[in-house]
Protein backbone atom coordinates (compact mmCIF):
# COMPACT_ATOMS: atom_id res chain seq x y z
CA UNK A 1 0.00 0.00 0.00
CA UNK A 2 1.22 3.58 -0.74
CA UNK A 3 -0.03 6.57 0.68
CA UNK A 4 0.30 10.06 -0.85
CA UNK A 5 -0.92 13.05 2.12
CA UNK A 6 0.26 14.43 5.18
CA UNK A 7 -0.65 11.06 7.13
CA UNK A 8 2.32 9.58 5.51
CA UNK A 9 4.47 12.49 5.98
CA UNK A 10 3.57 12.16 9.41
CA UNK A 11 4.53 8.40 9.65
CA UNK A 12 7.98 9.39 7.58
CA UNK A 13 8.72 11.65 10.70
CA UNK A 14 8.06 9.49 13.69
CA UNK A 15 9.73 6.37 11.69
CA UNK A 16 13.03 8.73 11.57
CA UNK A 17 12.91 9.49 15.11
CA UNK A 18 12.23 5.90 16.35
CA UNK A 19 14.52 4.15 13.88
CA UNK A 20 17.59 6.76 14.51
CA UNK A 21 17.64 8.35 11.16
CA UNK A 22 16.78 11.78 12.09
CA UNK A 23 15.56 13.65 15.26
CA UNK A 24 14.38 17.41 16.40
CA UNK A 25 17.08 19.56 17.15
CA UNK A 26 17.74 20.56 20.78
CA UNK A 27 15.28 18.50 21.39
CA UNK A 28 15.34 18.21 25.36
CA UNK A 29 15.23 21.96 25.40
CA UNK A 30 11.53 22.46 23.66
CA UNK A 31 13.82 22.46 20.35
CA UNK A 32 14.78 24.92 17.89
CA UNK A 33 12.75 25.65 14.59
CA UNK A 34 13.79 24.52 11.32
CA UNK A 35 17.02 22.39 12.55
CA UNK A 36 17.45 18.84 13.07
CA UNK A 37 19.81 15.88 14.19
CA UNK A 38 21.10 13.21 12.21
CA UNK A 39 21.05 10.17 13.50
CA UNK A 40 23.19 6.69 13.14
CA UNK A 41 20.78 5.81 10.28
CA UNK A 42 20.77 9.25 8.77
CA UNK A 43 24.35 10.06 8.74
CA UNK A 44 24.78 6.88 6.88
CA UNK A 45 21.72 7.76 4.24
CA UNK A 46 23.26 11.37 4.06
CA UNK A 47 26.40 9.75 3.41
CA UNK A 48 25.57 7.47 0.80
CA UNK A 49 23.65 10.29 -1.13
CA UNK A 50 26.12 12.00 -0.85
CA UNK A 51 28.92 9.78 -1.95
CA UNK A 52 26.11 8.66 -5.42
CA UNK A 53 26.27 12.33 -5.98
CA UNK A 54 29.96 12.78 -6.07
CA UNK A 55 31.18 9.44 -8.06
CA UNK A 56 27.92 10.29 -10.54
CA UNK A 57 29.51 13.95 -10.93
CA UNK A 58 32.61 14.42 -10.06
CA UNK A 59 34.90 10.93 -10.18
CA UNK A 60 32.54 9.35 -12.86
CA UNK A 61 33.32 12.43 -14.98
CA UNK A 62 36.88 14.00 -16.46
CA UNK A 63 35.38 17.83 -16.90
CA UNK A 64 34.09 18.25 -13.73
CA UNK A 65 36.66 19.16 -10.96
CA UNK A 66 35.66 19.00 -6.96
CA UNK A 67 36.65 21.19 -3.95
CA UNK A 68 35.77 21.97 -0.40
CA UNK A 69 35.57 26.13 0.11
CA UNK A 70 35.41 27.42 3.58
CA UNK A 71 31.86 28.39 5.44
CA UNK A 72 33.11 32.04 6.42
CA UNK A 73 34.58 33.86 3.64
CA UNK A 74 35.56 37.54 3.41
CA UNK A 75 32.24 39.46 3.45
CA UNK A 76 33.24 41.71 0.00
CA UNK A 77 32.18 38.26 -1.81
CA UNK A 78 28.45 38.43 -0.70
CA UNK A 79 28.57 42.48 -1.75
CA UNK A 80 30.22 41.28 -5.23
CA UNK A 81 27.69 38.40 -5.63
CA UNK A 82 24.80 40.81 -4.89
CA UNK A 83 23.47 38.88 -1.96
CA UNK A 84 23.88 41.45 0.38
CA UNK A 85 21.69 43.57 -1.88
CA UNK A 86 19.84 41.32 -4.05
CA UNK A 87 18.73 37.92 -2.02
CA UNK A 88 16.00 38.85 -0.38
CA UNK A 89 13.01 37.67 1.21
CA UNK A 90 10.17 39.77 1.83
CA UNK A 91 8.11 39.28 4.69
CA UNK A 92 4.64 40.34 6.51
CA UNK A 93 3.83 38.99 9.95
CA UNK A 94 0.14 38.30 11.50
CA UNK A 95 -1.18 41.08 14.07
CA UNK A 96 -2.73 38.91 15.88
CA UNK A 97 -0.59 35.43 16.35
CA UNK A 98 2.42 37.24 15.37
CA UNK A 99 3.67 34.32 12.68
CA UNK A 100 5.95 35.50 10.01
CA UNK A 101 4.90 34.26 6.12
CA UNK A 102 6.76 34.94 3.37
CA UNK A 103 5.12 37.34 0.76
CA UNK A 104 5.44 34.67 -1.53
CA UNK A 105 3.45 31.98 0.35
CA UNK A 106 0.70 33.91 0.98
CA UNK A 107 -1.69 35.35 -1.43
CA UNK A 108 -4.29 37.38 1.24
CA UNK A 109 -4.57 40.00 3.37
CA UNK A 110 -5.64 37.68 6.15
CA UNK A 111 -3.47 35.49 8.12
CA UNK A 112 -3.60 31.86 6.87
CA UNK A 113 -3.20 30.44 10.20
CA UNK A 114 -5.37 32.59 12.28
CA UNK A 115 -7.04 34.51 9.72
CA UNK A 116 -5.72 37.94 11.79
CA UNK A 117 -4.39 41.08 9.55
CA UNK A 118 -1.29 40.73 8.05
CA UNK A 119 1.69 43.82 8.11
CA UNK A 120 2.96 45.66 6.10
CA UNK A 121 5.61 43.64 3.36
CA UNK A 122 9.01 44.50 5.17
CA UNK A 123 12.02 43.20 3.27
CA UNK A 124 14.72 40.90 5.06
CA UNK A 125 18.45 39.49 4.32
CA UNK A 126 18.30 35.59 5.07
CA UNK A 127 21.77 35.53 5.83
CA UNK A 128 23.27 34.74 9.69
CA UNK A 129 25.81 36.74 10.61
CA UNK A 130 28.92 36.34 13.04
CA UNK A 131 31.79 38.41 13.68
CA UNK A 132 35.86 37.41 13.58
CA UNK A 133 38.14 38.29 16.68
CA UNK A 134 36.86 39.76 19.90
CA UNK A 135 35.02 43.00 18.63
CA UNK A 136 31.62 42.51 17.67
CA UNK A 137 31.38 45.61 15.20
CA UNK A 138 30.54 46.26 11.94
CA UNK A 139 33.92 45.87 10.18
CA UNK A 140 34.00 42.10 11.56
CA UNK A 141 31.21 40.95 10.47
CA UNK A 142 31.21 37.68 8.14
CA UNK A 143 28.49 36.14 6.87
CA UNK A 144 27.26 32.12 6.60
CA UNK A 145 27.35 30.83 3.19
CA UNK A 146 23.56 30.82 2.21
CA UNK A 147 25.01 29.00 -1.04
CA UNK A 148 28.18 27.14 -1.67
CA UNK A 149 28.46 28.49 -5.05
CA UNK A 150 30.52 31.66 -4.25
CA UNK A 151 33.10 29.50 -2.79
CA UNK A 152 33.38 28.01 -6.36
CA UNK A 153 33.38 31.02 -8.20
CA UNK A 154 36.27 32.75 -5.87
CA UNK A 155 38.29 29.57 -6.77
CA UNK A 156 37.75 29.41 -10.32
CA UNK A 157 41.46 31.17 -11.42
CA UNK A 158 42.71 28.58 -8.76
CA UNK A 159 41.50 25.66 -10.91
CA UNK A 160 42.51 27.27 -13.98
CA UNK A 161 46.14 27.77 -12.93
CA UNK A 162 46.41 24.71 -11.64
CA UNK A 163 45.26 22.58 -13.58
CA UNK A 164 44.55 24.59 -17.21
CA UNK A 165 40.75 22.82 -17.91
CA UNK A 166 39.67 23.89 -21.56
CA UNK A 167 35.83 24.77 -21.83
CA UNK A 168 33.11 23.21 -21.17
CA UNK A 169 34.28 22.19 -17.53
CA UNK A 170 32.94 22.28 -14.18
CA UNK A 171 33.78 22.70 -10.48
CA UNK A 172 31.58 21.11 -7.77
CA UNK A 173 31.20 21.12 -4.12
CA UNK A 174 29.26 19.73 -1.02
CA UNK A 175 29.18 21.65 1.68
CA UNK A 176 26.51 23.34 4.21
CA UNK A 177 24.78 26.18 3.32
CA UNK A 178 22.35 28.10 6.21
CA UNK A 179 19.74 30.69 5.62
CA UNK A 180 17.93 32.05 8.21
CA UNK A 181 14.70 31.01 7.50
CA UNK A 182 11.78 31.93 9.11
CA UNK A 183 8.77 29.97 7.77
CA UNK A 184 8.38 26.80 9.52
CA UNK A 185 9.42 24.17 7.07
CA UNK A 186 7.90 20.78 6.40
CA UNK A 187 10.52 18.30 8.48
CA UNK A 188 13.38 18.91 6.80
CA UNK A 189 12.46 20.55 3.46
CA UNK A 190 13.15 23.51 4.60
CA UNK A 191 16.37 23.70 7.17
CA UNK A 192 18.51 26.89 8.52
CA UNK A 193 21.66 24.79 7.84
CA UNK A 194 21.29 22.42 5.48
CA UNK A 195 23.59 20.63 2.68
CA UNK A 196 24.22 21.80 -0.83
CA UNK A 197 26.00 19.44 -3.60
CA UNK A 198 25.71 22.16 -6.37
CA UNK A 199 28.15 22.29 -9.73
CA UNK A 200 28.83 25.44 -11.77
CA UNK A 201 29.50 24.43 -15.29
CA UNK A 202 31.25 26.85 -16.91
CA UNK A 203 30.37 27.43 -21.05
CA UNK A 204 30.52 29.82 -23.82
CA UNK A 205 27.55 32.10 -23.84
CA UNK A 206 26.44 30.54 -27.27
CA UNK A 207 26.05 26.95 -25.89
CA UNK A 208 23.71 27.93 -22.87
CA UNK A 209 20.76 26.12 -24.24
CA UNK A 210 21.98 22.60 -25.07
CA UNK A 211 24.15 22.97 -21.74
CA UNK A 212 20.50 23.60 -20.03
CA UNK A 213 19.37 20.91 -21.41
CA UNK A 214 21.99 18.51 -20.67
CA UNK A 215 21.96 18.93 -17.08
CA UNK A 216 18.21 18.73 -17.32
CA UNK A 217 18.61 15.28 -18.61
CA UNK A 218 21.60 14.56 -15.92
CA UNK A 219 19.95 15.51 -13.00
CA UNK A 220 16.92 13.26 -13.85
CA UNK A 221 19.18 10.36 -14.65
CA UNK A 222 20.44 10.73 -11.33
CA UNK A 223 16.96 11.10 -9.61
CA UNK A 224 15.54 8.09 -10.98
CA UNK A 225 18.87 6.15 -10.21
CA UNK A 226 18.27 6.07 -6.44
CA UNK A 227 14.67 4.91 -6.89
CA UNK A 228 12.45 8.15 -7.32
CA UNK A 229 9.80 7.32 -9.59
CA UNK A 230 10.05 9.64 -12.73
CA UNK A 231 5.68 10.19 -12.57
CA UNK A 232 6.73 12.12 -9.22
CA UNK A 233 9.07 14.90 -10.38
CA UNK A 234 8.82 17.66 -13.19
CA UNK A 235 10.40 20.57 -13.54
CA UNK A 236 9.02 23.91 -13.72
CA UNK A 237 10.08 27.41 -15.27
CA UNK A 238 10.07 30.75 -12.77
CA UNK A 239 9.10 33.44 -14.16
CA UNK A 240 10.50 36.66 -14.48
CA UNK A 241 9.86 38.14 -11.33
CA UNK A 242 10.17 34.50 -9.20
CA UNK A 243 14.24 34.62 -11.03
CA UNK A 244 17.02 34.73 -8.69
CA UNK A 245 18.91 38.42 -8.73
CA UNK A 246 21.92 36.14 -11.00
CA UNK A 247 19.78 34.20 -12.91
CA UNK A 248 18.80 34.99 -17.02
CA UNK A 249 16.63 31.60 -17.39
CA UNK A 250 15.73 29.51 -13.83
CA UNK A 251 13.77 25.80 -13.55
CA UNK A 252 13.50 23.89 -10.51
CA UNK A 253 13.02 20.11 -10.85
CA UNK A 254 10.07 19.44 -8.31
CA UNK A 255 9.38 16.00 -6.69
CA UNK A 256 5.52 15.25 -4.87
CA UNK A 257 6.38 15.22 -1.82
CA UNK A 258 3.62 13.96 0.66
CA UNK A 259 3.06 16.83 2.33
CA UNK A 260 1.24 19.34 0.02
CA UNK A 261 2.45 18.00 -3.64
CA UNK A 262 4.70 19.11 -6.34
CA UNK A 263 7.86 21.37 -4.24
CA UNK A 264 11.19 22.52 -5.69
CA UNK A 265 13.48 19.70 -5.11
CA UNK A 266 16.77 21.20 -7.19
CA UNK A 267 17.16 24.47 -8.87
CA UNK A 268 18.96 24.64 -12.30
CA UNK A 269 19.78 28.02 -13.22
CA UNK A 270 21.59 29.87 -15.86
CA UNK A 271 23.85 32.57 -14.17
CA UNK A 272 25.45 34.55 -17.25
CA UNK A 273 28.73 35.38 -16.60
CA UNK A 274 26.96 37.85 -13.51
CA UNK A 275 29.09 35.96 -10.82
CA UNK A 276 33.05 36.05 -12.62
CA UNK A 277 32.18 39.88 -13.68
CA UNK A 278 31.09 40.98 -10.23
CA UNK A 279 33.89 39.16 -8.73
CA UNK A 280 36.81 40.56 -11.35
CA UNK A 281 35.08 43.91 -10.90
CA UNK A 282 35.21 44.21 -7.28
CA UNK A 283 38.33 42.11 -6.41
CA UNK A 284 40.33 43.50 -9.16
CA UNK A 285 41.91 40.13 -10.24
CA UNK A 286 41.03 38.47 -13.63
CA UNK A 287 38.92 36.09 -13.77
CA UNK A 288 38.65 36.04 -17.54
CA UNK A 289 39.32 32.54 -19.35
CA UNK A 290 41.43 32.56 -22.62
CA UNK A 291 40.92 30.00 -25.05
CA UNK A 292 44.37 28.95 -26.25
CA UNK A 293 43.00 27.87 -29.57
CA UNK A 294 42.25 31.65 -30.29
CA UNK A 295 43.43 33.86 -27.89
CA UNK A 296 40.46 34.94 -26.97
CA UNK A 297 40.01 36.27 -23.41
CA UNK A 298 36.72 36.19 -22.00
CA UNK A 299 34.24 35.67 -18.95
CA UNK A 300 32.71 31.83 -18.98
CA UNK A 301 28.97 32.01 -18.59
CA UNK A 302 27.36 29.39 -16.26
CA UNK A 303 25.26 26.71 -15.94
CA UNK A 304 24.21 25.55 -12.37
CA UNK A 305 22.65 22.61 -11.21
CA UNK A 306 21.96 22.88 -7.27
CA UNK A 307 21.00 20.14 -5.30
CA UNK A 308 19.49 20.45 -1.86
CA UNK A 309 21.04 17.03 0.19
CA UNK A 310 18.51 16.91 2.56
CA UNK A 311 15.33 17.51 -0.10
CA UNK A 312 17.02 14.17 -2.01
CA UNK A 313 16.71 12.52 1.56
CA UNK A 314 12.79 13.40 2.26
CA UNK A 315 12.28 12.49 -1.84
CA UNK A 316 13.93 9.13 -0.75
CA UNK A 317 12.22 8.49 2.10
CA UNK A 318 8.94 9.02 0.38
CA UNK A 319 9.52 6.79 -2.27
CA UNK A 320 10.86 4.11 0.24
CA UNK A 321 8.23 4.01 2.55
CA UNK A 322 5.85 0.74 2.05
CA UNK A 323 2.96 -0.26 4.36
CA UNK A 324 2.15 -4.22 3.65
CA UNK A 325 -0.14 -6.51 5.18
CA UNK A 326 1.84 -9.85 5.81
CA UNK A 327 -1.21 -12.77 7.21
CA UNK A 328 -3.01 -9.91 8.70
CA UNK A 329 -0.37 -8.23 10.39
CA UNK A 330 1.06 -5.21 8.83
CA UNK A 331 5.11 -4.41 8.49
CA UNK A 332 6.37 -1.23 7.40
CA UNK A 333 9.53 -1.11 5.46
CA UNK A 334 11.99 1.36 3.64
CA UNK A 335 12.75 -0.55 0.27
CA UNK A 336 16.13 1.21 -0.15
CA UNK A 337 18.13 0.67 -3.21
CA UNK A 338 20.97 -1.63 -1.56
CA UNK A 339 23.33 1.30 -1.94
CA UNK A 340 21.46 3.80 0.07
CA UNK A 341 20.28 1.76 2.96
CA UNK A 342 22.81 2.74 5.78
CA UNK A 343 23.11 -0.70 7.16
CA UNK A 344 23.66 -3.56 4.70
CA UNK A 345 23.27 -6.54 6.59
CA UNK A 346 21.89 -7.55 10.02
CA UNK A 347 23.32 -10.63 11.72
CA UNK A 348 21.44 -12.76 14.52
CA UNK A 349 21.69 -15.30 17.01
CA UNK A 350 18.75 -17.06 16.51
CA UNK A 351 18.24 -17.38 20.43
CA UNK A 352 19.94 -14.76 23.03
CA UNK A 353 20.57 -17.40 25.88
CA UNK A 354 22.84 -20.32 23.62
CA UNK A 355 26.53 -19.69 24.12
CA UNK A 356 26.89 -21.86 20.88
CA UNK A 357 24.59 -19.91 18.74
CA UNK A 358 25.99 -16.41 19.93
CA UNK A 359 29.57 -17.91 19.03
CA UNK A 360 29.17 -18.52 15.71
CA UNK A 361 27.02 -15.40 14.76
CA UNK A 362 29.62 -13.08 16.16
CA UNK A 363 32.09 -14.69 13.78
CA UNK A 364 29.85 -14.12 10.99
CA UNK A 365 29.13 -10.44 12.39
CA UNK A 366 32.77 -9.83 12.42
CA UNK A 367 34.17 -10.68 9.43
CA UNK A 368 31.09 -9.12 7.72
CA UNK A 369 31.82 -6.15 9.55
CA UNK A 370 34.85 -5.25 7.55
CA UNK A 371 33.15 -5.35 4.31
CA UNK A 372 30.09 -3.48 5.02
CA UNK A 373 27.96 -1.36 7.30
CA UNK A 374 26.28 -4.31 9.14
CA UNK A 375 24.10 -4.53 12.06
CA UNK A 376 23.88 -7.25 15.31
CA UNK A 377 20.59 -7.87 17.18
CA UNK A 378 20.14 -10.31 19.55
CA UNK A 379 16.64 -8.62 21.56
CA UNK A 380 13.19 -10.26 21.36
CA UNK A 381 12.45 -12.86 19.31
CA UNK A 382 13.25 -12.61 15.20
CA UNK A 383 10.34 -11.89 14.08
CA UNK A 384 10.71 -8.93 16.16
CA UNK A 385 13.94 -7.94 14.68
CA UNK A 386 12.93 -8.39 11.14
CA UNK A 387 10.46 -5.69 11.89
CA UNK A 388 13.28 -3.51 13.01
CA UNK A 389 15.20 -4.12 10.22
CA UNK A 390 12.66 -3.57 7.81
CA UNK A 391 11.92 -0.40 8.89
CA UNK A 392 15.65 0.61 8.72
CA UNK A 393 15.74 -0.41 5.27
CA UNK A 394 18.03 -3.19 5.70
CA UNK A 395 18.00 -4.93 2.57
CA UNK A 396 19.53 -8.69 4.15
CA UNK A 397 19.03 -10.51 7.37
CA UNK A 398 21.57 -13.45 8.23
CA UNK A 399 20.26 -16.04 11.03
CA UNK A 400 22.46 -18.02 12.48
CA UNK A 401 20.66 -21.26 14.16
CA UNK A 402 21.27 -24.87 15.33
CA UNK A 403 21.72 -26.27 11.77
CA UNK A 404 24.27 -23.29 11.03
CA UNK A 405 26.63 -24.77 13.90
CA UNK A 406 26.72 -28.46 11.86
CA UNK A 407 26.77 -27.29 8.27
CA UNK A 408 28.40 -24.04 8.51
CA UNK A 409 25.58 -22.21 6.63
CA UNK A 410 22.70 -19.40 7.41
CA UNK A 411 19.36 -17.68 6.33
CA UNK A 412 19.46 -15.41 4.22
CA UNK A 413 16.26 -13.19 4.29
CA UNK A 414 16.14 -10.42 1.84
CA UNK A 415 13.81 -7.73 2.46
CA UNK A 416 11.34 -6.88 -0.09
CA UNK A 417 10.35 -10.46 -0.67
CA UNK A 418 10.67 -11.43 2.70
CA UNK A 419 12.01 -14.94 0.64
CA UNK A 420 14.67 -17.16 3.17
CA UNK A 421 17.70 -19.20 1.45
CA UNK A 422 20.30 -20.84 3.12
CA UNK A 423 23.98 -19.81 1.77
CA UNK A 424 27.35 -21.13 3.25
CA UNK A 425 29.21 -19.21 5.52
CA UNK A 426 32.36 -18.89 3.30
CA UNK A 427 29.98 -17.99 0.57
CA UNK A 428 28.20 -15.44 2.37
CA UNK A 429 30.61 -12.30 1.35
CA UNK A 430 30.44 -13.33 -2.48
CA UNK A 431 26.55 -13.51 -1.84
CA UNK A 432 26.17 -10.06 -0.63
CA UNK A 433 28.05 -8.56 -2.67
CA UNK A 434 26.61 -9.53 -5.78
CA UNK A 435 23.47 -8.91 -4.44
CA UNK A 436 23.78 -5.40 -3.18
CA UNK A 437 25.52 -4.40 -6.32
CA UNK A 438 22.47 -5.96 -8.43
N1 LIG B 1 23.28 28.34 -5.63
C1 LIG B 1 21.90 28.34 -6.01
C2 LIG B 1 21.01 28.16 -4.89
O1 LIG B 1 21.42 28.19 -3.75
P1 LIG B 1 18.49 27.68 -4.27
O2 LIG B 1 17.35 27.30 -5.17
O3 LIG B 1 18.31 28.82 -3.35
O4 LIG B 1 19.72 27.95 -5.26
C3 LIG B 1 19.34 25.25 -4.11
O5 LIG B 1 18.95 26.42 -3.43
C4 LIG B 1 18.79 24.02 -3.42
O6 LIG B 1 19.17 23.99 -2.04
C5 LIG B 1 17.27 23.95 -3.39
O7 LIG B 1 16.75 23.47 -4.60
C6 LIG B 1 17.04 22.98 -2.25
O8 LIG B 1 17.23 21.64 -2.67
C7 LIG B 1 18.15 23.36 -1.28
N2 LIG B 1 17.69 24.28 -0.23
C8 LIG B 1 17.57 25.62 -0.32
N3 LIG B 1 17.15 26.15 0.84
C9 LIG B 1 17.00 25.11 1.69
C10 LIG B 1 16.61 25.00 3.08
N4 LIG B 1 16.32 26.08 3.80
N5 LIG B 1 16.57 23.76 3.63
C11 LIG B 1 16.88 22.66 2.91
N6 LIG B 1 17.28 22.71 1.62
C12 LIG B 1 17.34 23.92 1.01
Amino acid sequence: MKESNQNLMDKIVSLCKRRGFIYPGSDIYGGLANTFDFGPLGVELANNIKKSWWKNFVQNRSDIYGIDGGILMNPKIWEASGHTQGFIDVLVECKKCHKRFRVDQTDSKKCPDCGGELTEAKKFVPMFKTFVGPVEDSASIVYLRPETAQAIFVNFKNIIDSFHPVLPFGIAQIGKAFRNEITLGNFIFRKLEFEQMEIEYFIQEKEWKKYFEDWKEEIEKWVISLGVNKKNIRWRKHDKEELAHYSKHTEDIEYDFPFGGFKELYGLAYRTDFDLKNHSEKSGKDLKYVDLKTNEKFFPHVIEPSFGMERTMLAILSEAYYEEEIKETKRVVLKFKPALAPIKVAVFPLLANKPDLIKKAKEVYESLRKEFPVAWDDRGNIGKRYYAQDEAGTPFCITVDFDSLEKDDVTVRERDSMKQERIKIKKLKEYLEEKLNE
